[in-house]
């Protein structure tokens, strides 16, 4: 004791003679030190061994956040080749449990509805954007009666109307567009594939009143909407903040555009239209109830918004590939004129089918860069993960990352090659019987309330998600893509500037990832005349 007070009254007598403003400081940098060691003692000594071991970090909430959120598969790489499949970390101070692997995406995404939860988690940043009383702003039950009345719509007879509508937007938005005037040149691919997606995916599955107005005030108004995804918004959703203000504006506009056009289309008395809207005006919940104009509304905005991230980013990916794969664009094209005939005639929803190299290569791009690279779930009671010891508390969330088993050499041989052969049978980095076992292990069918879907959680490869929150764009997204992939191919050759075959970086600072901008490629006519 007299030791200890010979050594701190010097101290204390020194620091007194200190100005205020380096006693403030000295006083911080020791707070933040101890704040460290308490932090790192906390991590290294009391350790409960039912629970999954915790990625190291420096400094407590911020944790992990920082590496995660610069490059979030590189995170789970790294970090499961420390940890193994389950580890938790530390995420805005949230404990954030990752299980990856097929059995982790099976735990995590067929979850029964008594233990995990997406709306708790996501209604902050989605009622804003969407509106009340739809997807994540109603019970879980509730959302899949609307996920069925979405999917009925998106039915064989639709994406037949919608294959001319989309080649036809493709067109002319290539003959419209300066930065595609002349015979060759360079240009800056995301945004251009952005606005694709929005004219393509309005114009089907909102008809053209509702295309038409992308061209003037629409087009801005869905961009204040976007900003309201930002990560930021999981903790500032309420916050008076300028783009919140858009955001809110954007959305009673946008939904009263909406609301109008049905009441128009009400009055009007149309009997068969094919379109989403017209279809969820006549869909009727299981109490007797008919959809609200409100909730139809709201609709609209959460379908367009759900596939026009994903989409979009897809569609640059595929761009951005086939530039630094001249060769398969190629393979493409003769893909067409052999399957097609040499005059190429006008796309029907039929010759999709006859294209499987199309197909392809959008599986492979989906394979390495899917849009959706983290899906969460809160924890609604004590879940004890299979095959382990842990038992994963209220306190934590989940996170699964499918893209982890897509890209893991166990089931896909050269994983990071970008490959869309692969998908052939006898292709050497075909994926590998465990992948296949897997896969036909999961034969079963299941119907969580929005028509059957294939249990599909243990395979390794899921872009579209599984379980209660599948995707039900998949089939739409399919259409989209390789109809827009189809007429890219009969007009242009694309290269990289640099005649590489590099692809450039995924940007990962908003919710959904995608190519690093610019992204800029070379292009020239295929048909030089
Ligand atoms: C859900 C991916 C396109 C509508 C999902 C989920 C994923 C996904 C991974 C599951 C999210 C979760 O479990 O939390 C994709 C990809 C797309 C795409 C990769 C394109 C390449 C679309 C399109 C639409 C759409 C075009 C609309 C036409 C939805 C809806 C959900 C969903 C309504 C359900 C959300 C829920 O039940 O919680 N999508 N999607 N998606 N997607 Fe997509």
């Amino acid at each position: 004791m007299g030791a200890l007070q010979d050594l701190l009254g010097p101290l204390a007598q020194q620091f007194s003679q200190l100005g205020l403003g380096s006693q403030i400081g000295l006083g911080f940098v020791t707070s933040i030190v101890l704040v460290i060691v308490l932090n790192v003692l906390n991590q290294s000594l009391f350790k409960n061994s039912n629970e999954p071991p915790v990625v190291f970090h420096w400094f407590p909430v911020i944790g992990s956040t920082v590496t995660y959120g610069m490059d979030p598969p590189r995170f789970f790489k790294e970090n499961r080749e420390k940890y193994g499949d389950v580890f938790t970390f530390v995420l805005l101070g949230r404990k954030t449990t990752v299980c990856v692997g097929p059995a982790g995406n099976d735990f995590i995404l067929n979850g029964k509805i008594r233990d995990v939860n997406a709306e708790e988690i996501y209604t902050v940043l989605t009622t804003p954007v969407f509106g009340k009383d739809v997807v994540y702003d109603c019970p879980n039950s509730k959302l899949m009666e609307q996920k069925k009345f979405m999917k009925i719509a998106l039915t064989t007879e639709a994406f037949r109307q919608y294959v001319p509508i989309i080649s036809d937007e493709v067109t002319s938005y290539f003959k419209r567009t300066a930065a595609f005037k002349g015979q060759s040149g360079e240009v800056d691919i995301p945004p251009k594939m952005a606005e694709i997606t929005i004219f393509t995916a309005s114009h089907a599955l909102q008809g053209k009143a509702i295309r038409d107005q992308f061209d003037e005030s629409l087009a801005a108004l869905y961009h204040d909407l976007d900003m309201g995804f930002s990560p930021i918004n999981f903790s500032l959703h309420w916050a008076p903040l300028p783009w919140n203000n858009r955001r809110d504006h954007a959305q009673r506009t946008v939904a009263k555009l909406y609301m109008d056009t049905i009441k128009r289309r009400r009055a009007g008395g149309e009997k068969d239209a094919q379109d989403m809207m017209f279809h969820l005006m006549n869909s009727t919940y299981k109490n007797g109830v008919q959809v609200p104009d409100h909730e139809i509304a709201h609709m609209m905005i959460a379908l367009l918004m759900a596939g026009q991230h994903s989409s979009s980013s897809t569609s640059s990916w595929i761009m951005l590939r086939l530039a630094a794969r001249p060769d398969i664009m190629e393979e493409l094209y003769q893909e067409q004129v052999r399957e097609l005939g040499p005059d190429l005639p006008p796309l029907q929803y039929e010759d999709l089918a006859k294209l499987p190299l199309h197909g392809a290569i959008i599986k492979e791009t989906l394979r390495l860069n899917a849009p959706i690279h983290s899906i969460m779930r809160a924890v609604k009671q004590p879940l004890a993960i299979p095959g382990t010891k842990y038992v994963i508390p209220t306190s934590h969330v989940l996170m699964s990352a499918p893209g982890v088993s897509a890209s893991d050499p166990n089931f896909f041989p050269n994983p990071e090659v970008w490959d869309p052969h692969r998908w052939e049978k006898d292709s050497t980095n075909a994926p590998t019987m465990a992948a296949r076992v897997v896969d036909e292990a999961d034969e079963e069918k299941i119907d969580y309330g929005y028509g059957l879907v294939s249990k599909g959680g243990k395979s390794p490869y899921l872009p579209f998600g599984a379980g209660r929150h599948r995707c039900i764009g998949e089939q739409f997204a399919n259409v989209q893509l390789q109809t827009i992939v189809a007429e890219v191919v009969r007009l242009f050759k694309f290269r990289n500037i640099d005649g590489s075959n590099d692809v450039i970086g995924t940007d990962y600072q908003s919710l959904f990832s995608r190519p690093l901008e610019p992204a800029r490629i070379h292009w020239e006519r295929r048909d030089q005349s």
